[in-house]
């Protein structure tokens, strides 16, 4: 493209960009089956002129190069008569760019990469182009692409990839949209080194190809951010009839065993919230470097390892990532600004799973729980940061960065409230009502606002200023009326600890019938002053420096690096090496730099476990440690 043309449009782009941040209203009138646009500051896409409904992948594996290459088709919807398409791209390069069938060259140009945004990709087109296709390949830096090498895997034979796409990473791997107000159907061809195996967030066919090419179709519109691809020694247990999971050969009979219940989760959220709109519920167990627990992508949820306890104590993540089947994947939050759609909807609708398939008691533990994590949050940010209110500004930040248990806690503590004030019958009406008429389209908090008001509280009056709707979705802090919730099971533990802090000895304590959530309860209550005698003796009677499961670990060693109970030390080490789920992380490498001699060891294990560890756990890691390149 000709320098003149290349100014004239930075020029034109500048003005555009001015004119909508002045724009007062963030809704675009153009959409999609009662989609309107919102701009999102996290994509360079500009939706409301045209917008990608369809995308056809086609691409082959490189486990050499550390490489995706091939093709995105992208069928366009154009609005505006436009000549101009945005897409988001990072970490990849463009080859070429062809139009519609002819496969017409075109220009495109690729701006500046920013921090965590990427580069817009601009491309010339006319008005009446149908299809945009670009040949790429991504760079081996990719920011969602895992490439494990076999030593990485379970069993050590064969290499493993894995994408994590949410919430702005799926522009490091495919040229897209890339913002959770779109949505577009998809197929892919995916070509894999033989025998290794290819699944998607799509329709799978849970056999491996002879000659390593994988065909998937997804019917459903979805936004980009559920993307996803896994590679490797796969091998695939039927659950249910419409469920199973997907997992190396060594590791997929104690899955099966683990996640037992899927088709009970199943049936009770669809008797909760109407029909399960995704054909299959699948489950993929992956290595331990998965940096997330779970991730709710379509159809195939991908889950870390670590909760696989060998007692089931862990499978309300299972419920969470089904929940969001409706809640994110079905109704899905516009912006990262609205994340708390996704997340505090599908906190409170796992925890409704868990109710129906174990009971009332055994929710409230984890509503006791996420409510400790909630006030515990608020007190580290300071009641009046603006990360602490349910619609967030994240203008300028990375979003995966800047996401807390904000939006999955307050989310969690508003809605049942809700459910409370206005009675359960009616509640659970107006949210059946509410994934029906929203399916396949995206929410802001504002348009929940609206739709709450207009079909729930203006029927009730008065109950918008009782339950103080605005304060909870627009104000820092915590409001004064959250619910207030009691756990027997809980208050139990809670005298267990106090006995021992008066100085019964631990193996007199009544510890008959905990689970791990009665145990991550005691282990939380424990004052941070604890004397390292105490630790040694309840790590003598609970042997917790050798807990096998991992949450209770996680815990245990936190408090360990907190009052440097030396002992632990070594399974710090091993914990921090044997997995790289960032919840386990952070906490701890963010305790051992609070000392001199904590950052050294710290630093000490980083350097051997970072290779290891996700770009996303590489990216938090790095800044609490302050690493750069040959630290
Ligand atoms: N969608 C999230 C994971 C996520 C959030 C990825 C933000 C990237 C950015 C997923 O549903 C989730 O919340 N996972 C939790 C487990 C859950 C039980 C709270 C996790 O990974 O810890
Ligand atoms: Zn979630």
């Amino acid at each position: 493209m000709c320098w003149r043309k290349c100014l004239q449009r930075v020029l034109i782009g500048g003005l555009v960009v001015a004119l909508l941040s002045a724009c007062t209203s963030d809704e675009h009138s153009n959409q999609i089956g009662g989609n309107a646009f919102v701009r999102d500051v996290h994509s360079f896409s500009r939706p409301w002129e045209v917008v990608v409904t369809h995308l056809d992948l086609d691409i082959s594996v490189d486990f050499e190069k550390k490489e995706i290459r091939g093709r995105a088709s992208l069928r366009l919807k154009n609005f505006t008569g436009s000549r101009t398409l945005y897409l988001d791209t990072r970490d990849m390069v463009i080859e070429r760019v062809t139009l519609d069938a002819e496969e017409t060259p075109t220009t495109f140009t690729v701006g500046n990469p920013t921090p965590f945004m990427g580069a817009p990709l601009i491309i010339d087109i006319l008005p009446e182009t149908q299809v945009v296709h670009v040949d790429y390949h991504t760079l081996p830096q990719a920011a969602a692409l895992q490439w494990l090498s076999p030593e990485q895997t379970a069993n050590g034979k064969y290499p493993f990839l894995f994408t994590q796409s949410q919430p702005i990473l799926a522009r490091s791997w495919i040229p897209c949209q890339d913002s959770p107000g779109i949505r577009m159907t998809y197929t892919a061809r995916v070509k894999v080194p033989p025998p290794l195996m290819a699944v998607m967030s799509a329709r799978n066919q849970p056999r491996k190809s002879a000659d390593g090419v994988y065909r998937f179709d997804m019917p459903q519109p979805i936004p980009p951010y559920l993307l996803a691809l896994a590679v490797g020694d796969l091998t695939f247990r039927a659950l249910g009839s419409r469920s199973g999971v997907y997992a190396q050969p060594g590791v997929v009979e104690k899955a099966a065993w683990e996640f037992a219940d899927t088709e009970k989760m199943i049936q009770a959220a669809e008797g909760l919230y109407g029909p399960y709109r995704w054909e299959r519920y699948d489950i993929l167990v992956l290595s331990p470097s998965f940096p997330f627990g779970g991730m709710e992508n379509p159809r195939l949820t991908f889950a870390t390892p670590t909760i696989l306890a060998g007692d089931r104590s862990l499978v309300a993540l299972i419920a969470h990532e089904l929940a969001h089947s409706w809640s994110g994947n079905l109704v899905t939050n516009a912006t990262w600004n609205d994340f708390w759609l996704n997340e505090g909807f599908t906190t409170y609708f796992e925890r409704r799973i868990m109710e129906l398939l174990y009971g009332k008691e055994y929710m409230d533990m984890l509503a006791v729980l996420g409510f400790r994590d909630l006030e515990q949050t608020i007190r580290e940010l300071g009641a009046d940061h603006p990360d602490t209110r349910l619609y967030l500004d994240l203008k300028g930040r990375d979003p995966d960065e800047a996401i807390t248990d904000i939006p999955y806690e307050k989310g969690y503590f508003f809605l049942r409230l809700l459910e409370e004030e206005v009675g359960r019958n009616k509640w659970d009406a107006f949210l059946r009502k509410y994934f029906e008429t929203f399916a396949f389209r995206s929410m802001t908090t504002q348009k929940f606002e609206h739709y709450l008001k207009t079909h729930l509280l203006n029927d009730l009056p008065g109950m918008a200023e009782k339950i103080r709707l605005h304060e909870w979705l627009y104000e820092p802090g915590l409001p004064e009326n959250c619910p207030r919730i009691a756990s027997n099971a809980l208050q139990q533990v809670e005298q267990q600890v106090q006995a021992f802090l008066q100085g019964t000895v631990p193996e007199q304590l009544d510890t008959r019938g905990w689970t791990t959530h009665h145990w991550l309860y005691f282990i939380r209550s424990l004052p941070e002053d604890l004397s390292l005698e105490q630790m040694a003796a309840l790590d003598r009677a609970f042997k917790l420096t050798r807990s096998g499961n991992s949450e209770i670990l996680s815990a245990w060693l936190q408090l360990a690096v907190t009052r440097q109970y030396r002992p632990a030390y070594a399974a710090v080490e091993k914990f921090l090496l044997s997995q790289g789920r960032r919840k386990f992380l952070r906490p701890l490498y963010q305790k051992l730099a609070t000392t001199p001699e904590g950052k050294q060891l710290a630093l000490r294990i980083y350097r051997k476990a970072r290779p290891m560890y996700h770009a996303i756990s590489r990216n938090t890691i790095d800044a609490i440690l302050g690493w750069h390149a040959g630290s």
